[in-house]
């Protein structure tokens, strides 16, 4: 397999923030890129309206390449929140080369990560400080935050992965999850 040479590298993280100093890329959603994917499509509205459409998540990307044999990784951080009752979550992704894993890391907060396949399979794995998820190949991916923190996980995936949202933005995951009456209810 024909490698690229390049430089190896340290890169800092600031932990107690949830951040990657000097990243290579910060992806910024915030809660007005998020129409269509809550059931409740009138609190998202308001909050976007109320809360001067407040940041949602953010991810800090490595400058690693995305080519086979590499190791990507990156910061997620997902603030804490509710639309409606339901709490704040990414979009959700397959990868473009659906086989291919991914490893993420909680580092503070607490959270769900929802997983979902293409024929209907659907599961999903607690987030805690010092919990690894690991994520098969072919899942889709959702990071659900269900506390009162910001949610930050350190992702580690193949270089060759990629993003595929839009099938997630048409499918939807099967589950929601609220809290409701002082719990968390996976509906
Ligand atoms: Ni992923």
């Amino acid at each position: 397999m024909a490698v690229n040479f390049m430089q190896p590298f340290g890169k800092q993280f600031d932990l107690a923030r949830g951040v990657m100093l000097d990243p290579h890329e910060c992806i910024v959603r915030r809660a007005s890129e998020m129409r269509g994917y809550y059931a409740d499509d009138a609190a998202l509205e308001r909050l976007i309206a109320e809360g001067d459409d407040p940041l949602h998540y953010e991810t800090f990307e490595s400058p690693v390449p995305e080519e086979p044999g590499q190791i990507r990784f990156c910061i997620s951080k997902l603030y804490p929140g509710v639309v409606g009752q339901e709490c704040f979550m990414t979009k959700g992704h397959y990868h473009a080369v659906p086989q291919t894993a991914e490893a993420y890391l909680c580092l503070a907060g607490q959270g769900l990560m929802l997983m979902k396949t293409a024929d209907g399979a659907c599961c999903w794995e607690e987030f805690r400080p010092g919990r690894l998820v690991y994520v098969p190949p072919c899942w889709a991916h959702r990071s659900i935050n269900t506390g009162d923190e910001p949610l930050i996980s350190l992702c580690l995936y193949p270089g060759e992965a990629g993003h595929n949202y839009g099938d997630i933005r048409t499918e939807g995951f099967p589950r929601r999850v609220y809290r409701r009456h002082g719990g968390v209810v996976v509906e």
